[in-house]
């Protein structure tokens, strides 16, 4: 059975409450009830953690390796600098993909730039939270693909 890790960066513990208009009405209690749904329907095994913190989130990372098959990673606001997260990333091997609940290229030029999309997988942004869930179906297919190729 697949195995997958979905982070949540800063502040994402405030979905819900946060800025409604750009991240949504639904609480992170709720999004991540609606993850775990998907993973047993896709038959697959999930754990959902979050942090604020940048180092706790490197550690998480490099602990991931090893245990998991792949990251769904919403790295917050470290998505436009952190280096560290960047470097976990490539450091680890395993497919990772970045998730956005908002649309970062319609809202500040700050969020534009992201240091960790070249070292993902692939990435989604703007779609709410379903982004969570359809990060979580191509990282399935995506490793259930890389399987049958062995
Ligand atoms: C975010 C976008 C980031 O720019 C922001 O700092 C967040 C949330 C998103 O999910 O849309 O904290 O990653």
């Amino acid at each position: 059975m697949s195995r997958f890790l979905v982070i949540h960066g800063p502040n994402l513990n405030l979905v819900g409450i946060r800025e409604p208009g750009i991240y949504g009405a639904m609480g992170i209690q709720e999004i991540n009830q609606r993850i775990a749904q998907r993973a047993e329907e896709l038959g697959v095994d999930c754990e959902i953690w979050q942090s604020n913190h940048e180092g706790e989130i490197v550690d998480k990372l490099q602990q991931a390796r090893g245990t998991y098959d792949g990251v769904v990673l919403n790295a917050g606001a470290y998505t436009h600098y952190s280096i560290a997260i960047r470097d976990a990333i490539a450091a680890i091997c395993l497919p990772v993909v970045e998730v956005h609940i908002s649309n970062v290229h319609a809202r500040e030029e700050f969020r534009h730039r992201s240091v960790i999309a070249p070292v993902c997988l692939g990435g989604i942004f703007g779609l709410g939270w379903r982004g969570y869930l359809l990060a979580l179906e191509a990282l399935t297919a995506e490793i259930d693909e890389r399987r049958m190729e062995q």
